[in-house]
């Protein structure tokens, strides 16, 4: 294909859009967000701020006033929230326990989705989440859902946890995240779920390199 296609990524916790769409992004030179995080933010300031995660008005208010925003680093992308950097406190437990709810509010969503679409305004980009290819960008070139059973995927938390140093119990991480995904594909609004176009990939058996290779054959076939 000539030039860069804009690429939607979205499935289930753990199942590897993040990893894979940073690879995906860095070989086709193109910039990267992951929506999740921009949940996670306005979940991280509905805790500092003492606001009741069910309480959807001043979830909504509070999503329509606080300022994210993403400082690209050569190193590592670093999120700010009224100039706050909370990169470091997003995967906290209590945030993983509180997004699914804080995500399910209808406000908090028509506050973010805009955000989103005017990032994908200026320019390429690969966009991992949830609603990418059904909500945010429907007529993005490339769909993609990755898929992973939920025993490797609580397997990948539990390992990447480790890795940064953090004991996790890995009954209690599979039973975190069946929780996250049932509220996460059975919400009203925007619930997780394949767009019709997208190419369906389970990772279970494969790896990193090989998932990007599929994705990379799509990109080169459009
Ligand atoms: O990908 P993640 O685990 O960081 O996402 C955190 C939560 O945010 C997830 O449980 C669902 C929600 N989310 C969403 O509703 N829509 C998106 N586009 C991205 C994430």
């Amino acid at each position: 294909m000539s030039g860069k296609p804009t690429i939607a990524i979205d499935g289930p916790a753990a199942s590897g859009k993040t990893v894979v769409g940073k690879e995906l992004a860095s070989r086709l030179k193109s910039r990267f967000l992951d929506t999740g995080n921009m949940y996670r933010a306005v979940t991280w300031a509905a805790l500092d701020r003492n606001i009741g995660l069910k309480d959807e008005y001043a979830l909504q208010e509070l999503a329509e006033t606080i300022e994210i925003r993403l400082v690209v680093n050569s190193g590592s992308d670093r999120l700010l929230v009224d100039s706050r950097d909370v990169t470091d406190l997003l995967r906290r437990l209590e945030i993983d326990r509180g997004v699914s709810d804080v995500s399910a509010v209808s406000g908090v969503r028509r506050a973010m989705v805009p955000q989103q679409r005017a990032v994908a305004d200026q320019g390429p980009i690969v966009m991992v989440g949830r609603d990418i290819g059904t909500v945010v960008l429907p007529d993005a070139k490339v769909k993609v859902f990755l898929m992973a059973s939920s025993q490797v995927r609580a397997q990948r938390r539990h390992r990447e946890n480790l890795e940064k140093g953090i004991t996790t119990d890995l009954r209690q991480v599979s039973i975190d995240l069946k929780l996250r995904d049932t509220q996460d594909t059975e919400r009203a609004d925007s619930p997780l779920r394949p767009a019709d176009d997208a190419l369906e990939i389970d990772t279970d058996s494969l790896s990193v390199e090989e998932v990007v290779a599929l994705i990379m054959e799509r990109v080169e076939r459009i």
